[in-house]
């Protein structure tokens, strides 16, 4: 088991509160993701939950007990960090094994439970060396076993990829993922890399300024995101946000509307303008327009495209994927669409 919840968690250094009343609610075997911007609390939280800071005010619950006064060694929580903290004299297997020597394990079950380990991760061939004689991912899945051998209830991961190059990254990321199911463990894990939260998670944790923006799965804050926030910041290239005075809407203030629901043409559609840049990433055009209508537009297609600067082109949203917000950034629950979109919207003429 290894449910968690937070009840109004606040944390303050000195005079500065990082952490302004977090409620969380965290289901055994969830893969929960944090993600926000640099400095809105995301480690602080984790560090809060393993113990390793003391908040403020507020509750932390393991399976329904209180740990506030629990020794971060005594939680059942297991943290893997960005930078390794691998012991640089002792061998993979004993980095690996010393948390439970520690713990005065026999050393026929500690054995037992590196090789388990070492075989998750694929680090048989590597038990014998030291951590210098690794590669960075060899070292961070020495950091992962490390974890997997102590059976946490809780895994807390805090960018434990980010020192990994592109490849690498996607390799470990699947491993994490197999992982995740076939432990059935519960994992926090934080991360600014957007297409890792949103392959891995079960749930996304919008964080901002100490705050919970928003929770959901990755398709809701994708879909519905609830305000400019989120809208913002989940999906990229970023959501377009229009003044909605300029489609005539009286309700909404922002009209909000992702790169890849916008259509292009040469010939018409609702919105002219021209060209000012164009990304050919080979699977994806991005297309930058200058419209006299709705001003700056990104435009994602699928695939190639021969767009060029300059090129005068028509751009027309796809209808029902419009976001509408109000004047404090809240989305209008208006429509049928269920993201708050409107069915039908104000057509403007070109
Ligand atoms: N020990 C500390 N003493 C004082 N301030 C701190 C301390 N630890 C963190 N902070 C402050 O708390 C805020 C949140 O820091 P935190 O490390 O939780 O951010 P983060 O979301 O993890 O950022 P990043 O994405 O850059 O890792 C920051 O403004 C930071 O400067
Ligand atoms: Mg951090």
């Amino acid at each position: 088991m290894g449910s968690l919840q937070l009840k109004t968690i606040r944390k303050a250094f000195g005079s500065h509160e990082v952490l302004k009343g977090i409620d969380l609610d965290v289901k055994d075997g969830e893969f929960v993701i944090f993600v926000g911007p640099s400095g809105c609390g995301k480690s602080t939280l984790l560090r809060t939950i393993a113990g390793l800071e003391d908040a403020t005010s507020g509750s932390v619950q393991i399976d329904g007990v209180e740990v506030g006064h629990v020794a971060p060694a005594k939680r059942g929580i297991a943290m893997v960090f960005q930078s390794y903290a691998l012991y640089p004299h002792l061998t993979v297997k004993d980095n690996m094994g010393l948390g439970l020597k520690q713990a005065g394990v026999p050393k026929a079950e500690i054995e037992e439970k590196v090789a388990k380990a070492a075989g998750m991760l694929s680090l048989e061939p590597y038990l014998a060396r030291r951590p210098a004689e690794l590669s960075g991912g060899q070292r961070q899945r020495v950091a992962i076993g490390r974890a997997i051998v102590r059976e946490p209830k809780l895994f807390l991961f805090d960018e434990p990829l980010s020192n990994l190059d592109a490849a690498l990254r996607v390799n470990t990321r699947l491993e994490i993922a197999r992982l995740h199911r076939s432990l059935k463990a519960t994992m926090i894990y934080v991360t600014h890399d957007q297409v890792e939260a949103m392959t891995l998670a079960d749930k996304i944790v919008v964080l901002n300024a100490g705050r919970i923006e928003q929770v959901g799965s990755p398709m809701e804050l994708y879909n519905r995101p609830a305000n400019l926030f989120v809208a913002g910041f989940i999906g990229s290239p970023q959501m377009n946000f229009i003044d909605a005075a300029k489609l005539g809407d009286g309700e909404a203030k922002t009209i909000g509307i992702r790169p890849e629901h916008i259509g292009l043409s040469r010939e018409s559609g609702d919105w002219k303008g021209k060209v000012i840049h164009v990304e050919h990433l080979g699977a994806d055009t991005i297309i930058y327009i200058e419209s006299e209508t709705v001003g700056l537009l990104t435009v994602r297609l699928f695939g190639e495209h021969r767009y060029a600067a300059d090129d005068i082109v028509h751009a027309t949203p796809v209808i029902g994927s419009m976001h509408r917000f109000d004047a404090d950034g809240r989305v209008i629950k208006s429509g049928k669409t269920g993201n708050g979109a409107p069915v039908i919207w104000p057509r403007p003429g070109i």
